[in-house]
């Protein structure tokens, strides 16, 4: 069988993402907005985002929940499931959205946009490509560009997801390319256990 760890994963030890939507092991999934985006979508942290990118996107529902907002989309995944699903879900909803199968330590823009939006992407690496994966962030932004994140807290070993220290957090995304909120972060909580810290970077 092919496996992305045959194809796109950049490391050994990889998960095979796909495997696990075929085996219905998909226990991050919340069905709906996670209280994160609701939180900054009342806040009006989202006002004048144009254009979007959503790494690991899965088949979460917040890829069109941004272009109901008006925002241009794209949404990236390896996962073949993930992809078809959030096509589907476009097509029904009668919305345009860029929908990529993509490793998004590869994939580049056309052109930088506004936010990215990452919901536990970050905490499904493996830890030694988080610097790799920044950069991306950091290099698909427009300066001034917002970084949702949502830092995943397992305070265990191993992963994914992995645990992501905001120690570590503020180290990859270091003071000199983004500025941190000075409120403390929102607490987004799973029903599985985990918890998310979600922090808007700004790029400088
Ligand atoms: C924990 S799931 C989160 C999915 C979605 N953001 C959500 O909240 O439901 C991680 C997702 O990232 C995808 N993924 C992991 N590594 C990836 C990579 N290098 N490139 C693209 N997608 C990746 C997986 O296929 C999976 O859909």
């Amino acid at each position: 069988m092919s496996t992305q760890n045959d194809t796109n994963a950049p490391f050994q030890g990889a998960p095979d993402w796909q495997q696990r939507y075929d085996e219905n092991s998909t226990r991050w999934e919340r069905g709906e907005l996670n209280p994160a985006f609701v939180h900054w979508q009342e806040a009006g942290a989202f006002e004048g985002i144009k254009s979007v990118i959503i790494p690991g996107c899965g088949r979460s529902p917040e890829p069109l929940a941004f272009a109901r907002l008006g925002a241009q989309v794209t949404a990236l995944d390896f996962a073949p499931t993930a992809v078809t699903a959030q096509k589907d879900t476009f097509q029904k909803a009668g919305l345009n959205a860029r929908i990529e199968e993509a490793d998004v330590l590869a994939w580049q823009p056309q052109k930088q946009v506004d936010a990215v939006y990452d919901q536990t992407c970050l905490c499904a690496l493996t830890p030694a490509v988080w610097p790799d994966y920044a950069d991306q962030i950091h290099r698909w932004l427009n300066p001034g560009g917002r970084a949702f994140m949502l830092f995943m807290q397992t305070g265990k070993e191993g992963g994914p997801p992995f645990h992501s220290p905001l120690e570590t957090m503020h180290g990859l995304f270091d003071d000199a390319r983004w500025q941190w909120p000075d409120t403390p972060l929102y607490r987004s909580d799973h029903a599985n256990g985990k918890y998310e810290l979600g922090a808007v970077l700004i790029r400088r």
